[in-house]
């Protein structure tokens, strides 16, 4: 009898996403009062746009939105369930803001055994080979991954320490003496044993189920994974009014220059081939007459072999 050779990971089922768009937004206020964070704009686009961009760019077309208690019905207004972009969107209400871990336990029923990619609503990326990066990191069959871009401002994230070699030497949340200036950005990969794990963790100091917690989890097992984001990777942390207006500085100056789009998911949605011209141009009809349907409608006479960039 022949042993069956382990599954390797083209074969393991694709990973679920969950994209946690909840919390209290308090550092927003006024703003927030009324309307989440995740759908306010950073340009021309809301927030929520770049983050589902970045589980598209992973191949991920299952996803779980998880938003503030009471305020599913208005990410359903703006994603639906998700066909218009070739995947498919559940949405569930987090009671109360008691964590990102909670994310993980959360979501148990939706990932259902499957690995998955957390993304905190909140964080937009974008950067030269960062879609190959992520769709790379992604591959891996077994336990957690982050991300790490460079901060100058360590006090406050959570901040990875890594060695020569890139091990994970330690993991600090909000450190008051620094180690390194490597931040751990809001997007994560878990293997199928992280809703257990997150059940494990007990709450922190301000009640919550912290996530570099979980992380700390799979190091200890020796399954954590670090990716550093290179020089050429622009990283927003989306809550405060500054970097808000940081984003849209940035966003609307590559734009205006480069006269592409920065996480269109539509457009992420047609050159991956999930969604064809005709469904396209529904979408830009549905949008009228901004310069966001005149780009969608332009897409199909460009060159399909161009490869979307994050
Ligand atoms: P944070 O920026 O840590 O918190 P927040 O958005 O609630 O904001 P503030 O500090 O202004 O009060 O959260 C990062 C992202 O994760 C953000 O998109 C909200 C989301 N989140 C949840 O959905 N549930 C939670 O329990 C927490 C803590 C955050």
């Amino acid at each position: 009898m022949t042993a069956t050779p382990p599954a390797s990971p083209k074969q393991l089922p694709p990973r679920r996403g969950i994209l946690l768009a909840g919390g209290s937004n308090t550092r927003l206020y006024p703003v927030t009062f009324a309307v989440p964070k995740t759908l306010l704009p950073v340009y021309d686009k809301p927030i929520l746009y770049y983050t589902i961009a970045m589980l598209m760019f992973a191949d991920i077309r299952e996803i779980l939105v998880i938003t503030a208690a009471g305020q599913s019905g208005m990410f359903k207004k703006l994603l639906g369930d998700g066909s218009n972009l070739g995947v498919a969107i559940d949405y569930i209400e987090q009671p109360e803001p008691k964590g990102i871990a909670q994310a993980m336990i959360l979501g148990e029923k939706f990932l259902d055994g499957h690995r998955s990619a957390l993304i905190l609503g909140d964080n937009i990326y974008y950067g030269a080979q960062l879609a190959e990066t992520i769709a790379k990191s992604s591959r891996i069959p077994e336990g957690a991954g982050i991300f790490a871009a460079r901060t100058l401002n360590p006090e406050q994230f959570g901040i990875v320490e890594l060695d020569e070699q890139h091990k994970i030497v330690s993991l600090v949340e909000k450190p008051t003496q620094p180690r390194s200036n490597l931040a751990i950005t809001g997007f994560y990969l878990y293997d199928s044993q992280a809703p257990e794990l997150a059940a494990r963790l007990k709450p922190s100091g301000r009640g919550e189920l912290e996530i570099t917690d979980l992380n700390k989890a799979y190091h200890e097992l020796g399954k954590l994974h670090a990716t550093v984001l290179g020089r050429g990777t622009a990283w927003f942390d989306t809550g405060t009014a500054d970097s808000l207006a940081e984003a849209s500085e940035f966003v609307r100056a590559v734009q205006r220059g480069q006269g592409t789009m920065i996480c269109c998911p539509e457009e992420i949605a047609w050159r991956k081939g999930w969604i064809d011209d005709r469904e396209l141009e529904s979408i830009a009809g549905r949008i009228k007459n901004t310069n966001y349907a005149a780009y969608l409608r332009s897409l199909p006479a460009g060159n399909r072999l161009v490869s979307v960039k994050a």
